[in-house]
Formats: structure tokens, sequence, C-alpha cells
């Protein structure tokens, strides 16, 4: 029998460690892994399923083996270079990255919303923006049922989200305040904050001097104590790309082109794990009983939302987990029918890793 073989590109990031992670869990019917990075990389071990594998530079050649499959976590510019090679040659590729997202025909897939669009592959499949996944999880089942009019998006993402360095900037931000937790209060307290705001636009090299005694590796501004709201570059209408993934892959999957829809979303000092404020106006009416009944019971979703409790969706809590959170549903009274709600999820399992798992499980 042939054996079944998978390419997991990009192994040494935070997604990639992550798609081994979970590969490990759902024990697929897959014959032989074979992990690649850049060759800043190459040589190096990584454990996995009980062994050592070593990591192998990715290159125009590395396909020529033939994989069945391939996982690719290692941005845009790698997918753009080497997806086609791999499909080219037999292997369908999972990219995490937004390179081929809005491609006519490249499909772009949350199992649990439209796994029926991974047979139309060819030979590249999407996986979409982490804060796009858990927002259609929570979506879908509602449009099916009062039909969407319009949606509002306001996100609180991780610092995971923006990859190693990210996750440094914020590590350091942290040592840097316990360090020097004085210089902190000063500046929580001064009343010259214009002066001290200056100071910070005038930094020239990526060092601000003023509160932070680190080099920022990713942000242009500490996230520590901070939200940025600025996520990927901005465009000239004045969005960031981030809100118009949003805005473009959430249409794209619904299958509403012409969908109205708006986003803001924001960078906050939490490790991991998005959490999305969204709010959503209706064609229909709908009974809020009903609705909440209708997102118990569709795939992938964990109910939270017992108020008396004090129970709603938690970054904390969806960190390590496969399942899109909802909670804090009520009645938007500002609309004839239209509701607000929280949604949760580890963005770098269900927004990258897991959902990138989960489709090469369904074509297995
Ligand atoms: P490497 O670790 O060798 O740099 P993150 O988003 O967490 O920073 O991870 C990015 C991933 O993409 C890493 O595994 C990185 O490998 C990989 N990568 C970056 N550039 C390339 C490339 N040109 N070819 C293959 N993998 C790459």
């Amino acid at each position: 029998m042939k054996k079944i073989r998978l390419a997991i590109v990009g192994a040494t990031g935070l997604v990639g460690r992550t798609v081994l992670r979970v590969l490990e869990e759902k024990n697929l019917p897959i014959d032989e892994y074979v992990l690649f990075a850049s060759k800043n990389s190459a040589g190096k071990k990584l454990r996995f399923r009980d062994r050592d594998y070593i990591v192998q530079e990715l290159n125009n050649l590395s396909f020529d083996s033939g994989f069945d499959y391939a996982i690719f976590s290692a941005g845009g510019t790698t997918a753009k270079k080497y997806a086609p090679i791999a499909a080219e040659k037999g292997c369908v590729v999972v990219d995490n990255s937004s390179a081929f997202r809005m491609d006519n025909d490249v499909p772009l897939v949350v199992p649990e919303v439209n796994s029926e669009e991974i047979k139309n592959n060819h030979g590249i499949i999407a996986n979409p923006n982490c804060s796009t996944i858990q927002a259609v999880v929570a979506l879908k089942p509602l449009d099916d049922k009062y039909k969407i009019k319009r949606i509002v998006y306001s996100t609180y993402q991780a610092v995971s989200g923006a990859g190693r360095n990210g996750v440094l900037d914020l590590e350091n931000g942290i040592k840097d305040y316990v360090q020097n937790e004085d210089n902190y209060s000063s500046i929580k307290f001064t009343k010259n904050g214009a002066k001290e705001l200056n100071n910070l636009q005038n930094a020239t090299d990526n060092t601000l001097s003023l509160n932070t005694n680190y080099k920022l590796q990713k942000f242009n501004y500490p996230i520590f104590s901070n939200c940025l709201p600025h996520i990927d570059v901005f465009l000239d209408n004045g969005y960031t790309k981030e809100e118009e993934k949003m805005i473009n892959e959430t249409r794209k999957i619904l299958k509403r082109p012409d969908l109205k829809i708006t986003a803001t979303t924001v960078r906050v000092p939490v490790f991991n794990s998005h959490s999305e404020a969204i709010n959503v106006e209706f064609e229909n009416n709908f009974d809020l009983t009903e609705l909440k009944n209708t997102l118990s019971n569709s795939p992938g979703i964990i109910m939270q939302d017992d108020i008396e409790n004090c129970i709603y969706p938690l970054a904390i809590n969806a960190y390590g987990n496969d399942e899109v959170f909802v909670g804090r549903i009520r009645r938007d009274y500002s609309v004839d029918s239209g509701i607000n709600l929280w949604v949760v999820a580890d963005n770098i399992r269900k927004g990258a890793a897991s959902n990138a798992v989960q489709i090469v499980e369904k074509m297995l």
C-alpha cells in the first residue's frame, strides 16, 4: 500500500510547533512526516512522536521525493515561492499565510463551516486568518438561520499571533517593568504627558528609550501595558490589512460577497488566544433562547454564557483548546434584530494549527 507522506513547513515556528503537537494528539493515518524550515534551522533536532526529527532546509527540490500533503506555516513569501512547486508535484498544500486566501481557485476553509470546499482545490487550500476563523464558526449557524445583514468586529488579539518576536516584546516588557517599576510609576503619574509622547514619536531607532530598556522586536510601540490599534500594515483607506482580511475572508467563507462588515483589530498584552466583540444585525427576527440553542448545537462551539455565575469566555481558558468559546450573548436594542456576542479561541490552535490539521484530516 502507498505510504502517506506529510511535509510540515515552518516546523520551528510558533504555529509549526503547534502543528506538531496537534498531530501528536490526533494520531492520523500518516506514514511519514518531514519537517522543513529555513536554512538557519537546517540540522536542528525537533522531538516529535517520541523521536528526534532533523529539520531540513526548504528548497526547490524539497517536494521531488513525493508528498501527499503539506502544512505551510512559514509566512507569505515562502508560501508564494514553494506552495506552487509542491502543488505541481502532486502535493496538496494547506497554507497558513494570507498569500492565496483571496484567489478564486483556492478554497478558504474552516472545516466546521465549509468543508465541502476542500474538494474544489487545485493543489492549494488556504487556512483563513486566525481572527476570521473563530468569528465564522460562531456566525455561520446564525447566518443560515437568521440571515446576517451587517457585522461589526472589534478584536482583542494576543501577541502570539505576531509570531515569536511578538511574544518576545511582551516578555521583555514585563521583565523591564519588574526591574524598573519606579520608572513606570513616574511616567504613569507625570503631568507632562505631551512632552513624553513627543519623545516617543521622535525615537529614531526602534528603541523607545523613554520607558523601554529593551529593543522592540516586532511592534512599533511597547505592547506591555498598552493596546495597539494596528495589526499588519495600514492601507490607503485608513484600515489595516488585518481588518481588510477579516472583512474579505468572512464574505468569501460565508459566500456572502456583498455582506456589510466593518472591523477594528487591536493587539493587546495577552500571550495567547484572541477575544472578539462581535455585533451582528439580522434580516430576520429571532428568539434569543432559540438563537442560543442554535449556537450550542453547532459544531466546534462551547457556550459559556451564564452571567449569573460570571461565566463567559476567557483567553486563559481557551488556551490549548480547539473549540471556539461563545458568551455574553445579548440583544442589541439599538436595532430591530441584532445581537452582541463575545467570541474567544486559541489563535495558534484553532486559529491556525488545528484548523490546518483538521483540513488534512478531512482529506485523509
Ligand atoms: P526558521 O526557524 O528556520 O527561521 P514564526 O512565525 O514563529 O516566526 O515562524 C516562522 C517559521 O517559518 C519558522 O519555522 C521559520 O524557520 C520558517 N521560515 C521562515 N523563512 C523560511 C524559508 N525561507 N523557508 C522555510 N521556512 C522558513
